[in-house]
């Protein structure tokens, strides 16, 4: 029987979870991994993973759909999901920046043009340095707003930095830096105490083999 539902974010971070959740003991068979099922089970019948958009593992985890997710800390800022987060995983590093063209004034400007997938961060970001902010929300490939000129500056997540140069934008300011976390929903952590904290202990263990092995 199924004993803790896990939702994983899709994308950027699914590789890397996915591997952590090997090295913690979770097997999969490669027939499964491979398919494009958004629901699949470990070997042992205990763990079920959930693949959903990185912005939904909240909402799922917080409704009780899923008991844990992995998601990236920059997903969790731009949520007010009342989740538990007990533990930081050491993987999907990366930095929440505001970027700009190289050659930009932004300092000179009245009203900053924001391009962002991150809405709340980027509000909380100019707002506590009491810069007006006209806020461009989209989807993705944010880089080309201050390119094409519908944005003066981004806010966006920077892992490797080759989007930022391959498209002629470099790094104002850092905002923050960001890693994946383990989330789990607050009921959860009491009704299923054990398989809970039997799953953080399994990660911890790994994340402390894998800090020795470096
Ligand atoms: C993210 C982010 C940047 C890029 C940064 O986008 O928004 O565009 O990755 O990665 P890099 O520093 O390693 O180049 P994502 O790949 O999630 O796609 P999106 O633009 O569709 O949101």
């Amino acid at each position: 029987m199924t004993e803790l539902t896990i939702a994983i974010a899709k994308g950027r971070l699914q590789a890397e979870t996915l591997d952590l959740l090997t090295d913690a003991g979770l097997r999969f068979s490669s027939d499964t991994l491979s398919s494009r099922r958004l629901a699949i089970e470990d070997e042992s019948g205990r763990y079920r993973l959930i693949f959903v958009k990185p912005a939904d593992v909240p909402v799922y985890v917080e409704h009780g759909i899923a008991d844990c997710g992995i998601v990236g800390r920059d997903v969790l800022l731009e949520s007010d999901a009342n989740l538990l987060q007990p533990l930081s995983l050491n993987i999907g590093a990366c930095r929440i920046v505001v970027a700009a063209k190289k050659d930009a004034r932004l300092s000179q400007l009245g009203m900053l043009r924001v391009a962002t997938k991150y809405p709340r961060i980027a509000a909380r970001h100019f707002g506590e340095r009491g810069v007006a902010v006209d806020m461009i929300e989209l989807q993705g490939s944010v880089e080309l707003a201050p390119v094409l000129g519908l944005a003066d500056c981004i806010v966006d997540l920077v892992e490797t930095g080759k989007t930022l140069q391959e498209n002629g934008l470099s790094v104002v300011e850092v905002i923050t830096e960001s890693a994946a976390r383990l989330v789990v929903n607050r009921a959860c952590y009491q009704l299923k105490a054990e398989a809970v904290s039997l799953f953080i202990g399994l990660l911890k263990d790994t994340l402390r083999r894998r800090a020795s092995d470096d």
